[in-house]
């Protein structure tokens, strides 16, 4: 592609001058211009947030889509009620009733945000999130030019006890990754579930529980979701509480797939059609019955099997080797599921720096900065421990460990002259 400032001067008509006040705070994700040069065969990535290439099951998406493309089978296309149903079932429990008219199937869980973003946020509204958080969601909502009231983080997940300051602020909403949080790979434990869910009790504000990574869980058990909690503490067994919960097929089948849901209240969903009519008139019909062949007859829970005794491996040989090879002057975060943990490096090292080497020594990882609000977060970055095969993990933390001594002796050795 050419450099945008060559094309520019080229140009007969000035596109920037013509592009909405909001284009202008739209900027495309610093992942992906970065993956770009992490997809190179050579490179280590622990760049991207995506599953072990060798797991994706080609052959039952082969079979799937044969018996989809029957005629009797794909005329006509409606939308596919049987895949709402099964999310559905899937998301109820003895606590809490998820009907099929509480889900809207989604283009990835990112339209998920989008759409929810697009209902609720008005320019310059207060939002509630956590420090770090997920970079999509950050992107998705920079055209509203909000104003952030973050919440700060240690490895038990958000640190709730700041919340009563930030809720009398006058939120609009409130957006939480609790389970093996991107990017850090931590968890709200339960105890500050309950807390945080009574805390909300006199305060209306809306709650968006984005849910990707609980379905890999490699220690412990997984937490109760915040939608079902609050269901409970509301003393309610249906979806009509403060919870917009969203998750996708990505990190369980196929990102390519492009498919995630919501479940919701059904006025949250009737408005959410509504916008979602207006951007792309529904997610392709014909993937959803292809994912609903696929899932069927318990495919999807020996999957999830299949994929947490891999990246559980994989996690482990990650910590191990950092353990080996990271200089002591760093510090990570521990997992117990997902696909990412966090590494915290002093304050005086910069992860955009250490990228710059570790691309030269074909390594490749994201900094942490972007994932940060309030310019916060320079010495950090995501490591992915799914992709990458136990060897390749095994070499890759070598190589950062050697680039990590290297970059902590060099500054000794100037802060000493
Ligand atoms: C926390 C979180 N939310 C949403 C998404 C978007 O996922 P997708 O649009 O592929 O469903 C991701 C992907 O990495 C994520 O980590």
């Amino acid at each position: 592609m050419q450099d945008v400032h060559t094309l520019t001067k080229e140009l007969i008509i000035q596109w920037n001058s013509f592009f909405a006040k909001r284009t202008e705070l739209m900027t495309r994700s610093p992942i992906r211009e970065l993956l770009k040069f992490t997809t190179q065969p050579e490179v280590i990535s622990f760049a991207g947030g995506l599953p072990a290439p060798e797991l994706f099951p080609v052959e039952r998406i082969r079979q799937a889509t044969n018996t989809v493309q029957k005629p009797c089978n794909i005329v006509p296309l409606k939308e596919c009620r049987h895949l709402r149903s099964f999310l559905a079932q899937r998301l109820s429990n003895e606590t809490l009733r998820v009907k099929p008219d509480n889900i809207l199937i989604v283009t990835g869980s990112q339209q998920a945000l989008d759409l929810i973003a697009r209902i609720f946020v008005n320019e310059h509204d207060r939002v509630i999130l956590e420090n770090p958080t997920y970079l999509g969601m950050l992107q998705t909502l920079k055209p509203y030019d909000l104003t952030y009231l973050p919440v700060t983080t240690d490895a038990d997940g958000m640190r709730i006890e700041a919340l009563p300051e930030l809720l009398r602020q006058q939120p609009k909403l409130m957006y939480v990754v609790p389970t093996y949080q991107n990017p850090q790979g931590t968890t709200l434990i339960k105890e500050r579930r309950l807390n945080l869910i009574n805390m909300l009790e006199p305060y209306p504000v809306p709650l968006v529980e984005d849910n990707p990574y609980s379905e890999l869980c490699y220690t412990g058990e997984i937490e109760p979701s915040l939608m079902e909690l609050d269901a409970h503490s509301l003393g309610i067994r249906e979806l009509n509480g403060r919870v917009m919960y969203t998750s996708t097929f990505s990190k369980i089948l196929s990102p390519g797939l492009r498919v995630g849901w919501i479940a919701a209240p059904l006025p949250v969903i009737d408005k959410l059609v509504a916008v979602k009519q207006g951007t792309d008139l529904h997610t392709s019909t014909f993937v959803q019955y292809i994912i609903n062949e696929v899932v069927r007859d318990g495919f999807l829970e020996s999957h999830i099997a299949t994929l947490r005794t891999t990246y559980r491996q994989r996690r482990d040989i990650m910590l191990a080797a950092m353990e080996h090879y990271f200089p002591q002057e760093v510090s990570w975060s521990h997992p117990a599921g997902g696909l990412f943990l966090m590494v915290y490096m002093p304050q005086y090292l910069d992860a955009e720096e250490l990228l710059q080497e570790a691309l030269a020594y074909k390594v490749a990882f994201v900094p942490g900065v972007d994932f940060h609000v309030g310019n916060t977060g320079h010495n950090t970055f995501r490591l992915n421990f799914s992709h990458e095969s136990p060897p390749m993990i095994e070499e890759g933390m070598k190589r950062l460990g050697q680039l990590l001594k290297n970059a902590v002796q060099q500054k000794d050795l100037l802060l000493r002259v």
